[in-house]
């Protein structure tokens, strides 16, 4: 195991007062984590210093070709006390999985791990402790090569850098509006629809746009070859109550495998409730809307957690959810797993990892 140097900072920061009022993702700890990649010496340099501005090449190949990746998962200071990070080795491995898509070299998870609770330990006091509240981690790597050329790079640069947040919409756990994105596409099957990588996010920020113009917060994508089966809103996964059942569109290889995605899986089966994860065309979802059999629409997310879905908008169909109403089984799930997170609950599942 390499020794992760630690640099010390003079220059801490205030913490915020009050961290409702915080936009997601605009504030920063006061250290970071970072290490280099070099093909003949593998992951080198493990460092935690002050969190900086860091030099950058014009002729960086990710500013150019964007080969990179991140994920993003949080950690909570509970009842009790303790430092927690929520299903770590899943999101590090899922790191993995979209390294081994865009030809990234893959990191030692473990000493990955070490070197984040590290980092959250000694950032422990950035840690809010309002209901909802966290702080977001976002490990990511990208390429570092100075060359123009398109290829696959030489050099990378892993990071970690930390966020105080709270909710990820600014209405807070109340339903949003999405528009069922029928003209533009995110991902097709055979495409980098499953890896965490920019390139899935710079394709969604149009579309997102005109949403946003049209009154709605986000787009649910539907598949790239028949612009017809469900996938995922791009922050989110999409889950459905129908007629009783939980039903969310099947991991097709263009969709994110999302951890809160499969912790709400767990969970609604763990209660009881039927689960299945399978194609659901938006005509049948429309279908159920008609017929009243669609009870909950919401999403999954770390950064979002649980966001209830208060109107669907389908070319000139609008869809309103339980009156555009937070509904039950939503509401429940929101609650346990922030009580999970918040230790208020007892883990059963072993999500929770102790610093
Ligand atoms: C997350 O939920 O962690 C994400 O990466 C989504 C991002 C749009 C904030």
């Amino acid at each position: 195991m390499q020794e992760i140097k630690f640099i010390k900072s003079e220059n801490l920061k205030q913490k915020p007062k009050d961290i409702s009022k915080v936009v997601f993702g605009t504030l920063f700890s006061d250290y970071m984590f970072s290490m280099d990649y070099e093909k003949d010496k593998g992951w080198i340099n493990p460092t935690i210093e002050e969190y900086k501005d860091i030099p950058l090449s014009p002729s960086n190949s990710t500013l150019h070709y964007g080969q990179a990746i991140f994920e993003g998962m949080k950690a909570y200071k509970t009842v009790n006390g303790d430092v927690t990070v929520f299903r770590p080795l899943d999101h590090l491995n899922r790191l993995n999985r979209s390294a081994r898509i865009l030809d990234i070299p893959e990191i030692d998870v473990e000493f990955v791990k070490d070197a984040l609770f590290k980092l959250v330990e000694i950032e422990k006091d950035w840690i809010p402790t309002e209901k909802g509240a966290s702080l977001y981690i976002r490990p990511f790597i990208f390429s570092n090569d100075a060359n123009l050329g398109v290829s696959v790079a030489k050099r990378y640069k892993f990071m970690i850098i930390l966020s105080p947040v709270s909710a990820y919409y600014s209405a807070g756990f109340a339903p949003v509006k999405i528009m069922v994105e029928d003209k533009h596409v995110r991902a097709v099957i055979g495409g980098l629809g499953e890896a965490k990588t920019p390139a899935n996010y710079a394709a969604s920020l149009h579309a997102g746009v005109v949403a946003h113009q049209k009154g709605y917060h986000q787009v649910l994508w539907l598949d790239g070859v028949n612009r017809k089966y469900i996938e995922e809103v791009g922050s989110m996964n999409i889950l459905f109550k129908i007629g009783g059942k939980i039903v969310t569109p099947a991991l097709s290889g263009s969709i994110l495998d999302g951890i809160t995605r499969k912790t709400v899986l767990e969970i609604a089966k763990s209660w009881g409730y039927e689960v299945e994860e399978r194609k659901i065309s938006i005509d049948e979802l429309c279908e159920c809307y008609d017929n009243g059999s669609l009870e909950e629409v919401f999403g999954s997310g770390t950064a979002a957690v649980i966001s209830p879905v208060g109107e669907l908008l389908y070319k000139d169909k609008k869809m309103v959810i339980n009156d555009g109403k937070v509904s039950d089984f939503s509401l429940k799930m929101f609650n346990y797993i922030t009580s999970l997170q918040q230790g208020t609950e007892k883990d059963n599942f072993g999500f929770v990892a102790k610093v």
